[in-house]
């Protein structure tokens, strides 16, 4: 991991963790709403997944793992790992992270109304680009680990 947050901001994740809780689907439901506003970013999904409400549960379930998690986030790896590896299988790359920022926050936002306050936002918004960055990390390794992996010469 490059950076930590701060006490303050793991404080209000903490803090949002009962209210991910009862909206967390609704939350993630509306994320995919506004992120597959783009042609190219919804391909990268499989539609079956989000049509049985499945890819929604288990966004929703990983935002509100990391929020009870964040202050002790190596309970977490295992599911991080499970999660790159899931995003190198469907190709997800570093430029593809903002979008769904782009569309979580202000997805948040919507639901939660007045409850999102800007601090909400804000430790939310530091929030997401930490965990970006620990999958951006670990798929960046699995990226590097498949390009030198000898099959691949044995496969093409
Ligand atoms: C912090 C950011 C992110 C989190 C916490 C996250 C979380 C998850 C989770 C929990 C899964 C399900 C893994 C499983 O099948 O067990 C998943 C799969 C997936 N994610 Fe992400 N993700 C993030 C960023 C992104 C981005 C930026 C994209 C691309 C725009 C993306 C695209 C996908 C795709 C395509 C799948 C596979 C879904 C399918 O089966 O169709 N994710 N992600």
């Amino acid at each position: 991991m490059t950076k930590t947050l701060s006490p303050e901001t793991m404080a209000i994740v903490k803090l949002t963790a009962p209210a991910l809780q009862q909206h967390g689907v609704a939350i993630t439901t509306r994320m995919y709403e506004r992120l597959f506003v783009d042609p190219e970013i919804k391909a990268l999904f499989d539609q079956a997944a989000q049509a049985s409400g499945e890819q929604p549960k288990r966004l929703a379930g990983a935002i509100l793992a990391f929020a009870q998690n964040v202050d002790k986030l190596h309970v977490l790896e295992p599911a991080l790992a499970r999660i790159s590896a899931r995003h190198v299988a469907t190709k997800i790359k570093p430029e593809h992270y903002p979008a769904v920022a782009n569309a979580l926050l202000p997805a948040i936002k919507d639901v939660l109304g007045d409850a999102a306050t800007d601090d909400v936002l804000q430790a939310w918004g530091e929030a997401y680009w930490f965990l970006a960055d620990i999958l951006v990390g670990h798929e960046k390794t699995m990226y590097d680990e498949a390009d030198q992996s000898p099959q691949d010469i044995l496969c093409t």
